[in-house]
Order: C-alpha cells, then structure tokens, then sequence
C-alpha cells in the first residue's frame, strides 16, 4: 500500500495486525460517540489563511520543561505497544528521539522501563497508573528515577475501564478469545512471527519485573480492572509528587475546574484528553474542552492536548485552541504497527511538513503565533 498521507497508516495496520489487536487498539468505548467526536470536531474547526506575511524563517522549535525539542508533538502513552511491532516500544522511543520530540512509556508496556532507557539519547517520559499494589508503584517510580526519566505524566481518567464492546466481538476478550486469538494469527503470518515469535516475551514488563513471574494476559482489561484503583484522590497524588523531583503531568483533564485543581495541587501540566474516547463515552471531545481550559489555566502549566490528532494539521487546530504541545495516541500506533520505527519517523515527518505549510498560511512564524486569531470562529 502507498502511503502519502499520515491517515494512510491506519489502513495499512489494518492489513497488518490481527483484528482482536487492530480493534483494541481502534476502538473506543461503549458506542463510540465520544471516539467519532474528537475526529469530527477537530476537523471543523476552521483556520484563518493569512498571505504576503514574509514566512521565510519558521520555526517549529518548542521548550517543554527546560529542554528543547524538535515540533511541538509528544508521543502518548499508549499499553501494550510491543504487540504491535516487535519490541515496539523500543522501536517508538528511538523514532521519537530520532526526530527530537519526547517519548511516554506506559505503566502497562511490554518492554520495560530498563529495555527502553538505553537506546535512546534523550531522557524518556513515564506514564504512571494508580495501582491497587501500592509497593508496585513505589518500585516503578524508584526504578524510573534511577534509569533517568525526567518528566512522569500520571493518567487519573481510569480508575475503572470503561467498556470496550469491540473488543468482545474482536476476540481480544469475551468467549473462546485465546483460541480466537491464534486463528487469527495464523492469517497474518508475517506478524506471527516477527511479533508473535520473536517479539518475546510478551508480558507487561514493568509488572513482572517487580512481581518476579510473567504478567498473565489472557484477559487484559479484565487485568485492569482487577488492578487498578477505584479509590484514587488527590491526596493520593501528594506522596508521589514529594517522591518525583522532576516535572509531574496530571493526564485525563476534561474540565475547567480539575485543571484549576491540578493548578492548585502544583503540577507542572495537564493533557486535556478523553482517553481518546476509550473511557466515558459521551463527554466532550479534546478540541471542545480545550479552549475553556486553556481560557483558566493557561500560562500557569504547560497545557498538552491530545486525543483525535491525525493530522499536522490537526495539531496546528489544537495549538490555535489553546494547546501548547499535542500528543499523539494512535496515529503513531497506527504507523508503527504497519511500518516499525521507520513508520513513526515517516509520520512524523509528514505532520512536519503539514504544519509548515498550515503555519505559512496562517502567518504564524512560531508555535507562539498560534492562538484564537489564527482560526476563524463562528464558521
Ligand atoms: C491508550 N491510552 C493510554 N493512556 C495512558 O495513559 N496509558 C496507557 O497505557 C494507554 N494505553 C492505550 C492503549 C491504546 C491502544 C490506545 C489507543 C490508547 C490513551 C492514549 O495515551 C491517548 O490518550 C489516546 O490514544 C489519545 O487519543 P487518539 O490520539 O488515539 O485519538
Ligand atoms: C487503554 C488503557 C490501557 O486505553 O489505557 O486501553
């Protein structure tokens, strides 16, 4: 398949993967309004062309935390991405550091925090999940500290998972999944034995690491929601910002007031994100909730946006609504699963070149240029 638009990859990680992963990783929950919203809503908001303005010298360079960075795009968190491409978390972090923007790791990853670190230059980005296992999370932070992962972002959007009917039907859970599963493997040779095969082992590797034995995956979300922490509070959050020297990111803001507590409690950022419309569907989409947040809190954090970017253009809609750094969920899952590391790094390139184009024409010579007079309202 040819790829010349970064939409094309989610075509080609369709033809790749086996539909229980391509699903999981696709869908949303309950029936998706929330999903489809994010896309729609992002692709209406209008930008305002702008001509004859000198844009000879633009720049995409962005400081986030003290440090420089390439485009304003970071990588989201995204579990299991080791299913996806052999070893793919590895393969992900080197194409981030290649074109020098940050690179999350999840909790719930196949490769580990120690497998990840070393192979690439700049320091790595953690996502933490509250766990029921406390002495887990303790563990994990002391071993992100001590591999040199700077800026920890901590997801609060799932203290329980929200229901995932897609994967049901796919066979990534619900009846008979494990014997579904292996049918469908057999289909896609070429994942079962790049991945499947040689992509071993396939755990969570932050997990078992800690507990000593192999994650048991048969019922994945199940897992989740065995393990995670209803319970979860802001006064929860306090003992791990005393621990976290660096930067902390409170992930999984949707509304004006959580960012102003999230102000309040001294972190250092927000992700505006419904989870990319895999947790409570019907809340707003990223691009509507964004301009009130920003509206609250912007300047006071560093404000990073993401669920329902595809496009560089996309990322210079959210940038103009308010956003200081977008981050992507599965347009880069998408290009990894179809093309490995070389995927990610031609994706981003793609969405580089977007946004020259789309900054050129909206007469904005750096991210600072974009705000609201970069879009056209009421259109
Ligand atoms: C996620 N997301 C996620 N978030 C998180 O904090 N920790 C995680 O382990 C995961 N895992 C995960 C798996 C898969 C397959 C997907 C698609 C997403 C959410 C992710 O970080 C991000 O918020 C969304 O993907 C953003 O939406 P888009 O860009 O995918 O629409
Ligand atoms: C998901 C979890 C792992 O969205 O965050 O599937």
């Amino acid at each position: 398949m040819i790829i010349s638009a970064p939409t094309d990859y989610r075509q080609a990680a369709k033809a790749k993967l086996p539909p229980f992963l391509f699903h999981y990783i696709d869908g949303g929950s309950y029936s998706e309004h929330t999903l489809d919203r994010n896309i729609r809503d992002l692709s209406e908001i209008a930008l305002k062309q702008r001509v004859l303005k000198n844009m000879s010298d633009l720049s995409l360079d962005t400081e986030i935390f003290g440090e420089q960075f390439s485009l304003p795009i970071a990588l989201s968190p995204v579990g299991l991405t080791g299913m996806y491409a052999r070893r793919g978390e590895v393969q992900a972090a080197k194409a981030a550091d290649n074109k020098g923007i940050p690179f999350t790791l999840s909790t719930v990853s196949v490769c580990p925090i120690e497998e990840v670190v070393p192979t690439i230059q700049r320091p790595m980005w953690f996502q933490l999940y509250v766990l029921k296992d406390r002495g887990f999370m303790k563990n994990v932070l002391e071993r992100a500290k001590a591999a040199g992962v700077t800026t920890l972002v901590f997801t609060v959007d799932m203290p329980v998972p929200g229901a995932r009917y897609r994967d049901m039907h796919s066979g990534m859970s619900g009846p008979n999944a494990a014997i579904r599963r292996v049918v469908q493997a057999m289909f896609k040779p070429h994942w079962a034995l790049d991945v499947g095969v040689f992509g071993k082992p396939h755990d969570l590797g932050n997990v078992s690491t800690y507990r000593g034995e192999p994650t048991k995956l048969e019922d994945y979300i199940g897992w989740l929601g065995d393990n995670f922490d209803p319970s979860i509070s802001w006064q929860d959050l306090e003992w791990i910002r005393d621990f976290w020297d660096g930067p902390m990111v409170i992930k999984g803001i949707l509304d004006e007031q959580d960012a102003k507590d999230a102000v309040k409690f001294g972190a250092d950022g927000i992700v505006v994100s419904n989870h990319g419309g895999r947790q409570l569907d019907g809340v707003l989409s990223s691009a509507k909730a964004l301009p009130g947040i920003a509206n609250a809190v912007k300047g006071d954090l560093k404000i990073f946006v993401d669920s329902g970017i595809r496009t560089g253009l996309d990322v210079v809609r959210m940038l103009s609504l308010g956003a200081d750094c977008a981050m992507l969920g599965r347009s880069f899952i998408y290009a990894l699963a179809a093309e490995g590391q070389q995927g990610v790094e031609n994706l981003l390139d793609l969405f580089e070149k977007e946004m020259r184009v789309a900054m050129t024409l909206t007469g904005a010579k750096s991210i600072h240029d974009l705000g609201p007079e970069s879009l056209v309202v009421n259109t």
